[in-house]
């Protein structure tokens, strides 16, 4: 692992272009699409007993599209086995779920749709239950000149929503394109983010998101508990603890952290991932700079969410 780390840096610090990449300021999406999407994504139509949407584990407006309880509440007041991570920049994700396990977008959002503790639904009944709606009816016949409401065409225009979904122009995409300074601070931060080695797993576009990792790569992690990790999809011991690496792009809004939901601030999560991720201790100084770099991640609100 370490030779790998090694090589990595070494790479980094001959391609002298950044590791990390700035989130197209404008998405392409449609936008009638997205906008039929989007009332989907909010209603509470879409669960069983009419108490959940996607928005319910999804904050989109406040905790950075994730989740501020450790473990999300679904159907029935049931709860999850996993912290609910962000929807917001999804679209670049390689992967979806913690572990993978649906490659798109269009695979991800049946699973919750599907799943008991989640909206407890089925494919047969979100169509019955649409296609009572006049409003709904109308909607789907002028976006895609369709009579009858099909579960495919659901799931479309929610991913069409998520595409739109995106936080461009935060500080340091700006300052990647040479718009503003960082202050020293953060720019401290983020050569200590380099340093430490933080980027050789957060990098590229989402600052995460493009690779599984293991958390526990130098200290085991204990967890008496078992998640959903890779090791469920490989069916390989090698893989317990194994998770795609999670965006760090609005971080500083999606507390909780971790897949168990662990850690309740940044500070803490930092501390973790030194010491199990790169063996390490880390001082309190350097974590700050750290934070104040992390803060520099945060986006714009998506155009989508004030759009009708
Ligand atoms: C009851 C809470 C709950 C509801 C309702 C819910 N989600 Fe999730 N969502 C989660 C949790 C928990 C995960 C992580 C599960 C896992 O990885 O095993 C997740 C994962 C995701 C991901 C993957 C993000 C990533 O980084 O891998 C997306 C995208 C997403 N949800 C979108 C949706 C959409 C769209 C809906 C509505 C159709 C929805 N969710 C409804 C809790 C919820
Ligand atoms: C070897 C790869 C690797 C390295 C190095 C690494 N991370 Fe991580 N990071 C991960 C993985 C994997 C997770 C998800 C762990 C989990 O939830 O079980 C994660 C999670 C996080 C989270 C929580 C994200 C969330 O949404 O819950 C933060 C914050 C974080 N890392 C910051 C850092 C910082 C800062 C450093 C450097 C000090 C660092 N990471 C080094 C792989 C890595």
């Amino acid at each position: 692992m370490m030779k790998f780390i090694l090589i990595f840096l070494l790479f980094i610090s001959i391609n002298a272009k950044e590791p990390i990449s700035p989130i197209p300021v404008k998405a392409d999406y449609d936008l009638k699409k997205a906008l039929l999407g989007k009332s989907l994504f909010f209603d509470t139509i879409l669960s069983k007993d009419r108490s959940v949407s996607c928005f319910s584990c999804h904050n989109v407006y406040e905790d950075g599209g994730a989740d501020s309880r450790d473990v999300s509440i679904g159907f029935d007041h049931r709860k999850g086995n996993i912290q609910s991570p962000t929807v917001l920049n999804a679209r670049y994700n390689f992967v979806q779920f913690w572990n993978g396990r649906a490659k798109n977008l269009k695979e991800q959002a049946s699973g919750p749709l599907n799943n008991p503790v989640e909206h407890n639904m089925n494919p047969q009944e979100i169509e019955k239950r649409l296609n009572k709606i006049p409003s709904y009816k109308e909607e789907f016949k002028s976006t895609y000149g369709v009579s009858y409401i099909s579960y495919e065409l659901v799931l479309d225009a929610i991913v069409e929503f998520e595409k739109g979904l995106t936080t461009p122009n935060s500080r340091f995409d700006k300052y990647l394109r040479g718009e503003i300074n960082l202050t020293d601070e953060e720019v401290k931060g983020y050569k200590l983010f380099k340093h430490y080695g933080c980027i050789t797993c957060h990098n590229g576009i989402n600052v995460g998101s493009n690779s599984y990792q293991k958390i526990g790569t130098f200290i085991p992690y204990e967890n008496k508990r078992k998640y959903p990790d890779r090791s469920e999809v490989t069916k390989n011991k090698i893989d317990e603890n194994v998770f795609k690496v999670p965006t760090l792009r609005n971080i500083s809004k999606t507390a909780p952290y971790f897949h168990d939901g662990s850690s309740k601030t940044l500070k803490e999560a930092i501390t973790t991932m030194s010491e199990h991720n790169l063996g390490m201790a880390i001082s309190d100084k350097d974590a700050n700079y750290i934070i104040s770099f992390l803060k520099t991640l945060d986006g714009e609100t998506p155009k989508i969410l004030n759009a009708e």
